[in-house]
């Protein structure tokens, strides 16, 4: 296994593993100069092979839930691994996040880059056709992760590829997001059944815990009384972006943490974000410098088109055919006010 480290003009530095994609350092800069690395994950990368909860990982062959672990197309079904109890999560057992990617650095105008590449072949983790995936990352001198992804199928299947990294604007070690502030553009959501799956219905954020139309500080109503956020243990949910045409690259969030002043702007051209609040994070899992991370301890905005996509028709397409491109764009921009 291999790593490298991407650097920029402004001493901004990340630490990328080929197991995985995982990114395993992201050092920023707050209001003062100060440099914190702002990612949850582990100091040895064995810890990430069995057990972590996506810290830093690009995943796939489908971001988030499948009910039941089974889907069709075109009149046949395919059966995949439930695990996360009776449903299928993150691309089953051994997902993207568990796959040693080839590597190669790439530079360019303003830029240095890995680009990863990973062939899931025709039957892994139940899904149908060769996939070949291409992820770039690029470290910009504007202060930008960007994240492109690419994919080619020889056979029609369903992809959803998102990246996991758990941020903590104050540093991986400071303890809960729960002052960090958050915007996110989206008027509606997809509420879930208690195991997470969408209900299939497009809710409206006014007058809820969900609306971060604008700025709000995340711990303020995530233990409020709403079955949405009791049955997640918080935030957990996929919000619907709002778009001025479909593919677009544009803002999904900002989030601004007021003690270090770090700001983390996110846009995407996917028609989704999961907020995910780290409800899961129970202490057990010892990351970097031996730091125990608590309930809340790194929020995940995690760019993707809709959990289980392929069983409600009435969501966008996550279907990909041979002869098409898939192609996704994410970006984190990093800024301090
Ligand atoms: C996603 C899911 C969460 C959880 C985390 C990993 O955000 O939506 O429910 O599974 O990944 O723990």
């Amino acid at each position: 296994m291999k790593e490298f480290t991407l650097k920029n003009e402004n001493g901004i530095e990340m630490v990328v593993s080929d197991f995985g994609g995982i990114v395993r350092q992201l050092r920023v800069p707050d209001r003062d100069g100060r440099f914190d690395d702002v990612v949850l994950g582990f100091d040895a990368i064995e810890s990430y092979f069995d057990g972590s909860p996506y810290f830093g990982a690009l995943v796939g062959r489908y971001g988030n839930r499948i009910a039941k672990g089974g889907f069709s197309l075109d009149g046949r079904a395919y059966t995949l691994a439930k695990n996360n109890g009776e449903n299928h999560l993150h691309g089953g057992i051994q997902g993207f996040d568990k796959q040693v990617w080839k590597t190669e650095r790439i530079e360019g105008e303003g830029f240095t880059g890995l680009v990863l590449k990973y062939r899931s072949e025709d039957g892994e983790e139940g899904y149908p056709g060769n996939l070949d995936v291409a992820v770039a990352y690029k470290l910009t001198n504007a202060n930008e992760w960007i994240i492109e992804y690419k994919a080619v199928v020889d056979q029609s299947t369903v992809v959803n590829l998102t990246q996991h990294a758990y941020f903590n604007l104050r540093g991986h070690s400071a303890g809960d997001i729960l002052g960090h502030e958050l915007v996110l553009e989206a008027d509606g959501f997809t509420p879930t059944d208690d195991t997470l799956i969408p209900t299939g219905e497009i809710r409206s954020v006014e007058g809820s815990p969900f609306d971060f139309r604008t700025s709000c500080v995340i711990g303020e109503r995530i233990d409020d009384a709403d079955t949405q956020l009791e049955q997640a243990g918080g935030y957990d949910h996929n919000f619907v972006l709002n778009k001025s045409s479909s593919g677009a690259l544009e803002r999904a969030a900002l989030v601004y943490e007021p003690e270090s002043g770090r700001t983390m702007e996110v846009l995407t051209t996917e028609p989704g974000v999961q907020f995910y609040s780290g409800n899961f994070l129970d202490g057990s899992a010892i990351g970097k410098r031996g730091t125990a991370y608590a309930s809340r301890s790194g929020l995940c905005l995690e760019t993707q088109h809709f959990p289980d996509s392929p069983n409600q028709p009435q969501f966008p397409s996550t279907r990909l055919d041979p002869g098409d491109v898939y192609v996704s764009t994410t970006v984190y921009r990093f800024g301090s006010r």
